[in-house]
């Protein structure tokens, strides 16, 4: 099939990489130029784990190719995916939905033959069945433009594979003809055995909000389980492990520390409560927002025990921070708790240094007063205290007795609970962390995501 991904963010280039990998004809298409001629050209603009293959794969084989150019997408497509951002309306709760506005708009007058647009962007519900109704005004005479919406639940760091084996397939639309028109554009997948769920426009929308909120829900829970577990000398990893036996519970998702970021699930229970309310429901969500105060109050738990750790005060202090991704296995920092705390601290007067493996040219640029280190003994030289806020991989790694001969206070506060704090303490590190008061158990290396 002839398909154009509009949008080429963490979304849309995975999904317009997969879509020439399932052996579809594709066209990338995005406003900004500079990330079109790196993509063109092979390269991801960010990180994300095998993206670089798959692109470089389609691109080779001359199945995808990228443009900035909305008309040539028209001309081309016979399935359009949008895939632009809906972030967070600025000073608002609620989602902002221009982009996807702006593809319609720009997108359907523009259509000479039938063709199917399907929405993949996280929008509030109710929008699919709004634009439904603007692409039939917009679409020109004797042209069938029909709109299906199939959110992505890919997550940044797997988002190669959680495209090419989802979970499930989920969409809705108001035609048989849409769904077989998706079932062809998903057939290898759905032939490995993928679930492909049809729904109705709103139900789909829904789906991908829930999910999310579900998810932050479950983080906050641990989260408060673990303000409990501090206040009753009790291990939250414990818990959390003993809970996660069983299979109602999961132990996925109740990694208890500074709490979730990132670009989605902080601004989806937000949108979803907007919309709740604007539904003349926002009692029965109004626990979202407990469950995103209970996020946000890990900040500054994790600031004030840092504080702690130094006496009362940060200023003139050194504060070596590792990680500034949202999450490992990205270079996200967008509502990165990571970078959220160490701006705090700086501003109270820290000297403050991080590192990161992928993100610190990232957050250099929305972080430009904080120090930047390319190694980790260099972050953590002559530091009154280390905080561990993004759990990469090597961070569980370090040698606490060779990175306590660099420091000048063997001092660590461990945010994301990950680090074996027996041995931190063995090698003479005053160590906290959140939920944790006394013991040392750290969570299983390879339940994150
Ligand atoms: C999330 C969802 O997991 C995806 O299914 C969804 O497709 C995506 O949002 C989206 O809407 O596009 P992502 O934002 O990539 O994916 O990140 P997650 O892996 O969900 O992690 C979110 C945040 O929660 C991170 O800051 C992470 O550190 C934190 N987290 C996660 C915890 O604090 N504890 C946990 O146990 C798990």
């Amino acid at each position: 099939m002839r398909i154009t991904v509009i949008g080429t963010g963490y979304l849309g280039a995975v999904h317009a990489a997969c879509m020439a990998d399932l052996g579809h004809e594709v066209l990338g298409v995005d406003t900004d130029a500079e990330k079109i001629a790196a993509l063109a050209d092979g390269r991801v603009p960010f990180f994300e784990p095998g993206l670089a293959e798959v692109l470089s794969r389609g691109i080779g084989s001359g199945a995808l190719r990228f443009g900035t150019s909305l008309a040539e997408a028209a001309r081309f497509g016979d399935v359009h995916f949008i895939c632009v951002g809906t972030p967070q309306l600025p000073g608002f709760q609620a989602a902002d939905l221009s982009a996807v506005h702006a593809v319609i708009n720009g997108l359907v007058p523009q259509v000479t033959r039938d063709c199917l647009m399907v929405g993949k962007s996280t929008v509030p519900v109710g929008t699919a069945a709004h634009l439904a109704a603007r692409i039939g005004q917009l679409a020109p005479g004797g042209v069938d433009v029909e709109l299906a919406w199939n959110p992505e639940f890919l997550r940044e760091g797997f988002a190669v594979e959680d495209t090419l084996r989802p979970s499930r397939l989920v969409a809705g639309a108001a035609s048989a003809g849409a769904h077989a028109t998706l079932r062809v554009v998903y057939a290898p997948i759905i032939h490995a055995g993928v679930p492909y769920i049809a729904t109705d426009l709103a139900s789909a929308e829904l789906v991908k909000v829930s999910a999310n909120a579900f998810l932050a829900t479950k983080i906050s829970f641990i989260n408060a389980i673990a303000d409990v577990c501090d206040a009753a000398g009790a291990d939250i990893n414990v818990v959390a492990n003993a809970m996660g036996y069983d299979d109602r519970i999961g132990r996925r998702f109740l990694a208890a520390g500074i709490g979730f970021g990132g670009g989605c699930l902080p601004k989806d229970i937000r949108a979803l409560t907007a919309r709740a309310a604007e539904l003349g429901v926002a009692d029965s969500v109004c626990f979202l927002r407990e469950v995103d105060d209970v996020n946000m109050s890990r900040r500054r738990r994790a600031f004030e025990i840092a504080r702690d750790l130094l006496g009362g005060s940060f200023t003139g202090r050194n504060v070596a921070v590792l990680g500034a991704a949202f999450k490992p296995a990205t270079d996200d920092v967008r509502d990165s708790p990571a970078l959220h705390i160490a701006t705090a601290m700086q501003v109270e007067g820290a000297r403050v240094r991080v590192h990161d493996p992928k993100a610190a040219d990232n957050a250099r640029k929305v972080s430009p007063a904080l120090g930047y280190a390319l190694d980790i003994e260099e972050t953590c030289e002559q530091a009154d205290i280390v905080l561990h806020l993004t759990e990469w991989p090597q961070y569980r790694d370090l040698d606490p007795a060779a990175l306590g001969a660099i420091v000048r206070r063997r001092c660590l506060f461990d945010g994301r609970n990950a680090l074996p704090l027996d041995r931190w303490r063995t090698a003479g590190w005053a160590v906290r962390a959140l939920g944790r008061p006394a013991q040392t158990a750290a969570r299983p290396a390879a339940e994150h995501g």
